[in-house]
This record gives structure tokens, sequence and C-alpha cells, in this order.
């Protein structure tokens, strides 16, 4: 059993697609063991509370100092000891500390097809405003391994998506969602719990 934590700070939709896919049966052998968010406000947390699963929040602005922040952080995610710790539209940088100590074992879906239109800056609409703003044809979304840098580390699974006349960074982000990061996240899960049996 691939024991996962995932992070959240929105709507939790990439969350959802990984509890719709335990739920199905499709995702074997993953349990959702804790959901973190750093948005007291974010639905996702609601999504997690439905489904029975432990959800906590750790605000940076609960903290007099960021570096107490990423201690909290990283004593949390040492209480919840994951297998996977699984980054879902989570907009907070990774602590370098908790990069060491999970090394190999935190992955982040970013909503293109890296190494376009990431980095620095480049997050939510952020990311499709760039890729019409370039026009590109052609977008999509990547799971990667999470590394000390920011959308750096090496690339698991990939998924393109059609850019279409018209396509506003609104409609082209839900098509990069339905098309692309609902379905690469759970796989990508799936492919890291086969090894790990
Ligand atoms: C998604 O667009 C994801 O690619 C990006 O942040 C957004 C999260 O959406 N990292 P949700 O919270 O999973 O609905």
């Amino acid at each position: 059993m691939l024991r996962i934590a995932v992070c959240v700070s929105g709507g939790g939709t990439n969350l959802q697609a990984i509890i719709d896919s335990i739920k199905s049966g499709k995702l074997e052998d993953v349990e959702i063991i804790s959901v973190i968010s750093n948005n007291p406000n974010a639905y996702a947390l609601e999504r997690a509370k439905n489904e029975g699963i432990e959800a906590r929040c750790i605000s940076p602005k609960s903290f007099e100092t960021r570096e107490d922040f990423n201690e909290a952080f990283l004593n949390a995610l040492n209480e919840i000891n994951p297998d996977l710790i699984v980054l879902a539209g989570f907009l907070v940088v990774i602590p370098p500390k908790v990069t060491e100590v999970f090394k190999g074992r935190i992955i982040n879906i970013h909503p293109s097809l890296i190494p376009s239109f990431c980095g620095t800056g480049f997050y939510g609409l952020k990311v499709h405003e760039a890729a019409l703003k370039r026009g590109v044809k052609i977008t999509g979304a990547t799971v990667h391994y999470v590394d000390e840098g920011t959308d750096t580390g090496p690339i698991i699974m990939q998924k393109a998506v059609e850019v279409k006349e018209g396509d506003t960074p609104e409609i082209l982000q839900r098509r990069v969602m339905e098309q692309a990061e609902w379905i690469i996240l759970p796989e990508s899960i799936g492919l890291i719990a086969k090894e790990k049996k």
C-alpha cells in the first residue's frame, strides 16, 4: 500500500481525481492518509473531509517567520510519515529541508508541457495566459519529481492538449485539467505504487 499525503491550496479538483480513481478501483494499493493546505478556505479541505480523510491547515500566515512555518510543515510531514507527498496545486515553496528529507518522494502536477511555461511565477492561470500569448497550438500537463528547483525535477508523465481558436485562459485551464491533469496525476501515482510493490 502506497500511503500518500496530498498538499493543496485551492479547489482540489486534482485531489478529487485521485479520490475518484481510488474509489473506482482504477488506482490500486494507494491510500490518502492526509491532506494538508496552506489555505484555510481551500475547498480541497472540504473534499477531504467529505471522504473522511484527515485534513489540516498549516498556513505561513500563522507563524512569525517563514522558518517557523518551514519547521512546522516538516514536523507535520514527519508525523504523517507518508511514502509519497503529492503537490496538487500547492502554492507554497517547498522548504529545502523537506525536499532533502523526502528526496525522491515528492511529485508535482504542473499545467504545461515542461520545460515550457514553468518556473518561478508560472502557476495557475498565469501558465495558460503565457501559452496563449506565445500562440502555442499544443499545451498540456506534466507530473514530475520535486527537487530543490522550481518545476525542475525528473519528468514522470506528460499529456498533450490542443489549444483551440478563441480559447481564454479559463477555458484552456479547464481543458488541460479535464484532458490531462486529472488523468496523468492518478496514473503517475499508480506507477509509483506498482514500483513499491
Ligand atoms: C491546477 O491547474 C494545477 O495544475 C495547478 O494548480 C491548479 C490546482 O487546481 N498546479 P486544483 O486545486 O487541483 O483544482
